[in-house]
């Protein structure tokens, strides 16, 4: 469901070097809708990745590609406010003022820390105090409303929780933000049926080489099923094919399920085929745009000027408000 009208809406995202179909449908795809009818803040969380990228390339270049992939998929620039994290340095001065108002036992019920330790990842005080940059994110600029996949759903509860403790504790400042959680976005599988995500390798990349596309979709699991027996349509190919089909086409996707003689190769070819259709004109203007690296450049730069004015708007009633403001 889309946000009523006239909202301020921010996302961010990280620029995790490939966008994927899970990327795609749980935030982005929303995020570039909404621009028509609401206020869009977006940009590329670029802090947050450096808790878990150290490395100097990767980061730079992960940073521009994400850029580019949301100005092809059709951010508008002018319309919206599209920036790159670091360019707004205000966050980050929030980031310690919530800090200090944040108690270590919030953080430690986090569980996307713990999850990331688990993964091998080093466990640092940035990815610990992650959720404290990421409300500031959000704080930062009087978001209302806040379209994220599932997995953010405690990020977003810390976020209120922290702007509810400063607003009781200075008096009325921060705007608390709804989240906007796609039903969809719990489902969405990857290849192997987990839920699609870049570190368990199980991702179906956007605008990665036809070949590299082909080979994930064709790796989808199925059942052994017997040709001339009905299907089980709660699987991940059906949910991934359904992504790209009106409800009429579902239904009939379901019918062939029903029946007998559905293949399982032949669903696959016209799922990749789908994918392929549906983001051609896409790849071909993040083609133009990851050629022209300036033009992207003045783009981010103008969303950063933008977003600063109310970055800036947003500190000063915060530094007044705490005293941080001496004057
Ligand atoms: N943590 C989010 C993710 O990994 C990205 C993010 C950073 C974000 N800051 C945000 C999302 C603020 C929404 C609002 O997907």
């Amino acid at each position: 469901m889309a946000p009523k009208k006239n909202l301020r809406v921010l996302s961010g995202i990280q620029p995790s070097g490939t966008l994927h179909l899970g990327n795609y449908f749980g935030m982005m795809s929303r995020m570039i809708q909404y621009q028509r009818e609401n206020e869009l803040f977006c940009f590329i969380a670029n802090y947050h990745a450096l808790t878990a990228l150290p490395d100097k390339d990767t980061l730079a270049q992960n940073t521009f590609y994400a850029a580019c992939d949301f100005l092809a998929l059709g951010m508008d620039p002018e319309q919206s406010t599209f920036w790159v994290q670091s360019d707004v340095p205000q966050v980050t001065e929030l980031t310690w003022v919530l800090s200090s108002m944040t108690s270590v036992g919030l953080m430690d019920r986090a569980t996307s820390y713990k999850d990331k330790i688990s993964q091998g990842i080093t466990a640092n005080m940035g990815l610990f105090s992650y959720p404290i940059l990421m409300a500031a994110d959000i704080l930062c600029f009087d978001t209302q409303v806040v379209p994220v996949g599932h997995d953010q759903k405690q990020h977003l509860e810390i976020t209120r929780d922290i702007a509810v403790r400063f607003n009781h504790t200075y008096g009325k400042t921060l705007v608390i933000p709804e989240p906007d959680i796609e039903k969809t976005t719990q489902l969405l599988p990857g290849i192997d049926g987990q839920k699609m995500s870049k570190s368990y390798h199980n991702t179906i990349p956007i605008f990665a080489h036809e070949k590299v596309i082909r080979k994930q979709v064709m790796s989808i699991v199925t059942d052994a099923t017997p040709i001339d027996q009905p299907k089980n349509k709660d699987t991940p190919l059906f949910h991934l094919y359904s992504l790209f089909l009106d409800e009429t086409e579902q239904k009939e996707l379901a019918q062939r399920y029903d029946g007998s003689g559905l293949r399982y190769g032949d669903i696959k070819l016209e799922l990749f085929d789908r994918i392929m259709d549906h983001f051609s004109p896409f790849r071909e203007k993040r083609d133009q745009l990851t050629a022209n690296k300036k033009q992207v450049h003045d783009i981010l730069h103008f969303g950063a000027e933008k977003a600063n004015k109310v970055a800036e708007s947003v500190l000063d009633r915060v530094r007044s408000a705490t005293g941080i403001g001496y004057f």
